[in-house]
């Protein structure tokens, strides 16, 4: 409820990328908790570390002592021999401190890459599980930034920061211990100062913890428009929007930068107190030792307190920045669990069956949709399509034409109705056999950076050189892979750099006649190409459909004329169905449609 109070406050301050960016007060325990799963793999480099680093510490601890004994008995008494080993063992500390600080940092750094790449790799292989409702709904730039600086931050706040803490209490701990071994007097008037510290910083972490996390939703604001911008920079440039991008750019950037002066206005402000009251308790020392203890306090004693005093504050001071990168972490990490609980909608049922073989018999049984809970996409839609077959889907854009392929693909769970393939309802048999015997283009080919051959390989990760060659020569696309001067081997990027939109999607087309699948989905395959493009690719149709289940969404009607039944949906409905022949001599739906489309290719 509270959440929800907040959300709607800061909701009039947002702009249109402030998708899933609450703000949460309190440190999640059971965010912290999950941490200790991913510090468990490296909890013996860790532990190994955070020993090395304690005797480190104490070494370096040591070094006071003996210049105390140096100041107050080898040079007054002018005894070189007692002064030259305690030079020599103040050497020794600084010596085994560095090493031993040298070997703790290899290991930290160790364990920090275990933890980089154990989060990311499940945080990636989530979202790679996550279903298309879930990409629909937020900008690219937000998920990929959780994945790569998120994940780097956090990972370095789990190894180091953790470490660091844990030195730094102790540090504390021996140094107080070592400055009561000095003088008690003068060890307590250094520890009087630590309460009024405390209430100050305990005051302000609340404030500081929500400016951090404001930084880092500007941050994934900021990140998630640029993506976007370079995405979409080819309409940027048609549109000669540059300038304008350029203006939102920095408008965001602002607002990043307001929100990160405050951050670090609130962090400073942390700094500049505690350096004052660790200045005034230094002076404190001197004061009180020289004015009123004079003759118990030595010169040594005075030299070695004041020593102890300025590193009793320094881990202080650096807790107090460690705290300050542990709750950016922590802001980081919310986001980096959310998404990690993200639920994975489509999955297997329990007690999923696997799907050896399918004939194609595909069945959609009262079938209706609605992607938002809301407006009904699908609204009863029945129909059968027999092992074999070729289903055309025509319609009025936003009929639901994708939607019927996106069901049946399970790319979004069917919530009324059934749908079934050979007798079999898709919730209950197993994703990976129904995909794997799917062969589904989507209306966007989407290629990989890579080679041709890579590309086509897609579909089966095993097929060997030839068998893509004969893949590419059936679908006809050879033609003009050959003429590439690399061929097979020509490098092409995920826009497909370098080829055209016809090129493309025969590179797709391809793809999925390699993956030989037992029922094959066209969305649009010949929307973006040209006629002369076209012969090639209808052959190439042909050709896939050849001994499959098809089912074809296209706008020309050339190419969906031969199909052995063609379905008309308006609606969410399927209002005409029929073969070709039929549906003309019905005079219907699609018999408008055919004459429009007919006078408009005339008229060209
Ligand atoms: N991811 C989505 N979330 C919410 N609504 C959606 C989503 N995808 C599609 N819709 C809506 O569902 C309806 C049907 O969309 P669908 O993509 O099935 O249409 P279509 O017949 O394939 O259209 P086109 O010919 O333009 O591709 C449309 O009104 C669309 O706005
Ligand atoms: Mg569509």
């Amino acid at each position: 409820m509270a959440k929800k109070i907040r959300e709607q406050r800061t909701a009039s301050k947002r702009n249109r990328y402030d998708v899933d960016e609450y703000l949460d007060e309190k440190v999640s325990l059971f965010n912290i908790r999950r941490c200790l799963r991913y510090l468990a793999k490296t909890k013996m480099g860790l532990g190994m570390a955070l020993l090395l680093s304690i005797l480190a510490n104490l070494a370096s601890l040591t070094g006071p002592l003996f210049m105390q004994r140096a100041m107050d008995e080898a040079i007054p008494n002018k005894d070189m021999g007692l002064l030259l080993t305690m030079a020599l063992y103040l050497g020794i500390t600084i010596i085994v401190a560095i090493a031993l600080g040298a070997v703790r940092n290899v290991l930290v750094a160790r364990a920090g890459a275990v933890i980089v790449h154990d989060i990311r790799f499940d945080l990636f292989s989530h979202l790679q599980k996550l279903p298309f409702s879930f990409y629909d709904s937020r900008p690219h730039g937000k998920i990929f930034v959780r994945v790569v600086p998120y994940v780097n931050s956090v990972s370095d706040a789990l190894s180091n920061g953790i470490i660091n803490f844990v030195i730094e209490v102790l540090n504390i701990v021996f140094i107080i211990f070592f400055m009561f071994r000095v003088s008690p007097q003068l060890a307590s008037v250094t520890i009087l100062g630590l309460p009024v510290l405390a209430i100050f910083i305990w005051s302000i972490k609340p404030i500081q913890r929500r400016a951090w996390q404001r930084v880092s939703n500007k941050n994934s604001n900021l990140n998630a428009y640029i993506q976007e911008a370079i995405d979409g920079v080819r309409v940027t440039q048609a549109f000669d929007r540059q300038e304008r991008n350029s203006g939102i750019m920095s408008t965001l950037t602002n607002e990043r930068n307001n929100e990160w002066m405050r951050a670090q206005y609130i962090s400073n402000t942390t700094w500049v107190s505690t350096e004052t009251i660790s200045q005034i308790v230094f002076s404190f020392v001197y004061i009180v030792g020289v004015y009123h203890m004079h003759p118990m306090v030595s010169f040594g004693m005075l030299l070695a307190m004041g020593n102890y005093v300025w590193r009793f504050w320094q881990p202080i001071i650096n807790l107090a920045n460690i705290y300050n990168t542990f709750i950016t972490a922590m802001s980081y990490l919310d986001r980096i669990f959310d998404t990690i609980a993200e639920p994975v909608k489509i999955k297997d049922a329990e007690g999923a069956v696997e799907f050896p073989f399918v004939r194609g018999h595909v069945e959609f049984k009262n079938v209706s949709f609605s992607y938002d809970g809301v407006r009904k996409v699908l609204n009863n839609v029945t129909f059968d399509g027999h092992p074999g077959e070729s289903i055309a889907i025509v319609g009025p854009t936003g009929a639901g034409k994708t939607t019927i392929v996106n069901l049946l693909s399970r790319f979004y769970n069917v919530e009324e109705g059934q749908v079934c393939v050979d007798g079999q309802d898709i919730m209950k048999v197993t994703l990976k056999s129904l995909r794997s015997q799917m062969g589904i283009m989507l209306q966007d080919s989407y290629l990989f950076t890579g080679t041709i051959a890579d590309n086509i390989r897609y579909g089966k990760l095993d097929a060997s050189d030839e068998e893509i060659q004969r893949a590419a020569k059936l679908i006809g696309a050879n033609g003009f892979i050959e003429k590439l001067p690399q061929g097979y081997q020509t490098p092409i990027t995920e826009r497909g750099g370098g080829i055209s939109q016809g090129e493309r999607q025969l590179l797709a087309f391809c793809r999925t006649l390699i993956s030989d699948p037992r029922i094959l989905i066209l969305d649009e395959a010949t929307s973006s190409i040209d006629t002369g493009t076209e012969q090639l690719v209808q052959e190439g149709i042909r050709t896939l459909m050849k001994g499959r289940t098809s089912f074809i969404i296209a706008h020309r009607l050339s190419t969906i004329r031969d199909c052995s039944r063609i379905m008309y949906v308006k609606d969410g409905q399927i209002a005409e169905a029929g073969s070709h022949d039929e549906l003309m001599d019905k005079k219907g739906l699609y018999y408008q449609l055919y004459w429009t489309q007919h006078a408009e290719e005339v008229s060209l």
